[in-house]
């Protein structure tokens, strides 16, 4: 496969809020495989964007469609990404990474000093975590369970943001 930096694919980063859910929920069915349980759904996404410190934020290409999207939470100090995911048909094309260094810059201008994610042991999304400077800090056994019930563990990763 050709490399992010060959794919890539012009973006434009925006706060997003409960109107587009939709267009979130659709990355949601084109990101996550279902088989690891790691995506969450319409309820869960529409009960957290009230909270405070909660920023969705919505990838759109250069026709206005959502590609990508990332939730977090900042509070206290802390900033957590809670999930982040690219469509499908557009991965490898560095949205990923854009929506990455949009969360970090996110965090530090919320006053963030530390950052926290947890990503499904063995996901491939690690290595962009690691190349971003995040290290593993933990596990979380059998954090999640996917539809044909097999359970997975979470590795939790952290990086200072100064
Ligand atoms: C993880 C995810 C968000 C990455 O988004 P992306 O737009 O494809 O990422 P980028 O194109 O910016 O990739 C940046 C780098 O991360 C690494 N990377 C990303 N996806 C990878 C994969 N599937 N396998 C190996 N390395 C990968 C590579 O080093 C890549 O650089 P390269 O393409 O030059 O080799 C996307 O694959 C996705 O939505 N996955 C499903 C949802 C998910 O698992 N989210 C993470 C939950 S914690």
């Amino acid at each position: 496969m050709s490399s992010a930096s060959q794919r890539y694919i012009p973006i434009r980063i925006n706060d997003g809020c409960s109107d587009d859910l939709d267009d979130v929920m659709e990355v949601m069915r084109h990101s996550f495989d279902p088989a690891y349980g790691e995506g969450w759904s319409r309820s869960q996404c529409a009960g957290i964007l009230p909270l405070s410190g909660v920023v969705l934020a919505v990838a759109r290409d250069q026709h206005d469609m959502v590609r990508g999207f990332s939730l977090q939470r900042t509070i206290a100090g802390e900033s957590e990404l809670l999930l982040l995911a690219v469509h499908h048909d557009v991965q490898r094309s560095g949205i990923g990474s854009q929506l990455l260094d949009h969360f970090v810059a996110t965090s530090r201008a919320r006053g963030a000093a530390r950052l926290h994610l947890e990503v499904r042991d063995g996901n491939p999304a690690t290595a962009m975590y690691q190349a971003y400077g995040f290290s593993p800090a933990g596990r979380r056994t059998n954090y999640y369970r996917g539809h044909d019930g097999g359970v997975y563990d979470a590795i939790t990763m952290a990086l200072d943001a100064d």
